[in-house]
């Protein structure tokens, strides 16, 4: 089939690369004319392992093209992903302007019959809003459909998940739709939902909320055992043998961050007021996260003396979760804000996201290397659970240091083993 996808941030471009690696002819369109010449030079604008790869393979196979051409791109597909960005208003309102801007291209550059496909995480309505938009802005009246086929993929794993989705959701307008994205997608083998595009924008706004309400609901928990004397650790695990609840996002630790679960409850909650429902839980949810990383902190003024001026913090991990380089709605920008404002000399490693952190931050130290971040340190702190911090040589580690002092906000290692290393160790709920 011939598809194209707008927009080629995280979940554009491995959709459209998997669209590819499935045998479809794609062309991924984007207005940043720098990231298609990356794209083009085989340099990835994202960190996420075995993209490179398969968009390499893909192009010398001619089956994916990056470009900033959205006309031609548009005339030659049956099939048009919006997946372009969605930021967050101040006021927590999905900001749709760049859906709209290209739902107007695209209306403006149809010359058949073209499905419309909403990729990107929007409000329930939005469906509506683009048909409007492109009735309104085509030239002739060209036949056309707007559906919505939310995109589950986490960072880190993205190729995995949307290969291996648990589930793919199609929101159409009509059957005769809903059958041409069952083909796209039939390859794939996994359970599929046809419903109408409202639902299946509802699905993907409740799923997140629904997600993040078990991490605020955990850490939550967390606070009260590590009042209590009990291991949340343990507790999640307990919990997540019941079917019911599952054992997957019940990690407690430093709240939910990155691109999506901040600002789609944020989001939602925005929707559900201007219904005029109720918001409490999502209140929560939210009020919960925004309390973690002051919490943190608190905790480490508390453990510390209260004095942070003058003490040196090593931090250990700065992407907002493991296996990426992102750094949007880090918990490390927070941490390192707040141990600046209090006077503390930061120096921090990542494995991955050093270069995006240079442009994040300032007046931080850079390490080349954990052990280096650990150097000269009165505390580290662990800010990501990557991989490779989860087995470093604690020895090593506090031989460097100042003083072994640890506050572990992932929980990536046993309390025993850190105070058998004679680290004084504070990690979250235990
Ligand atoms: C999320 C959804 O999982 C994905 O389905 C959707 O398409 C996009 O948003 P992503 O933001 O990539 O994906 O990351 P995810 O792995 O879900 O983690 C989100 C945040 O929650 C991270 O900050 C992570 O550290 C935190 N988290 C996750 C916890 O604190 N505890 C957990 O148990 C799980």
């Amino acid at each position: 089939m011939n598809v194209c996808v707008v927009g080629t941030g995280y979940v554009g471009l491995v959709t459209g690369v998997c669209f590819a690696d499935l045998g479809n002819e794609v062309i991924c369109v984007d207005k940043d004319a720098s990231k298609v010449e990356m794209l083009n030079n085989n340099i990835m604008p994202i960190y996420e392992p075995g993209l490179e790869e398969m968009v390499r393979r893909n192009r010398e196979e001619n089956r994916i093209s990056f470009t900033t051409d959205l006309a031609t791109a548009v005339k030659n597909s049956l099939v048009v992903f919006i997946a372009v960005g969605t930021p967050p208003k101040d006021t927590g309102e999905t900001d749709l302007c760049y859906i709209e801007e290209v739902a107007k291209e695209i209306a403006g550059h149809m010359e058949k019959y073209t499905i419309i496909v909403n990729k990107s995480t929007v409000p329930v309505g939005t469906g509506d809003f683009v048909r409007k938009t492109v009735e309104h802005h085509r030239r002739r009246t060209i036949d056309f459909d707007v559906v919505s086929n939310p995109e589950f993929l986490k960072e880190g794993s993205a190729i995995a998940d949307s290969l291996n989705p648990e589930r793919i959701v199609i929101g159409a307008p009509n059957n005769h739709v809903a059958m041409a994205l069952l083909e796209l997608y039939a390859p794939l083998e996994v359970p599929m939902l046809i419903t109408d595009v409202e639902s299946a924008e509802m699905i993907k706004y409740a799923s997140n909320a629904f997600l993040a309400t078990k991490i605020s609901f955990i850490n939550t928990i967390a606070n009260i055992c590590e009042r209590a004397g009990a291991d949340v650790t343990a507790v999640a695990k307990g919990m997540g043998y019941d079917s019911r609840i599952g054992k997957e996002f019940l990690q407690a630790g430093l709240g939910f961050g990155g691109s999506c679960f901040p600002k789609d409850t944020l989001s939602l909650r925005h929707v559900t007021r201007e219904f005029g429902e109720d918001t409490a839980i999502f209140d929560a949810v939210i009020a919960t996260n925004e309390d973690r990383v002051p919490r943190f902190v608190r905790r480490i003024r508390q453990e510390m003396g209260d004095e942070l001026k003058g003490k040196t913090i090593g931090i250990l991990g700065l992407a907002f979760k493991a296996n990426t380089d992102d750094m949007r709605e880090a918990k490390s920008v927070e941490i390192i804000a707040a141990l600046q404002e209090a006077g503390a000399s930061v120096k921090a490693y990542d494995p991955v996201s050093m270069d995006v952190a240079r442009t994040m931050l300032t007046g931080v130290t850079f390490a080349r290397t954990a052990y280096e971040a650990a150097e000269g340190a009165d505390a580290v702190i662990v800010v990501t659970d990557w991989n490779e911090f989860k087995l470093l040589n604690l020895e090593k580690l506090g031989e460097g240091m100042k003083e072994r002092v640890m506050f572990d906000g992932r929980n990536i290692y046993h309390p025993e083993k850190a105070r058998k290393f004679g680290f004084r160790y504070y990690s979250i709920g235990r």
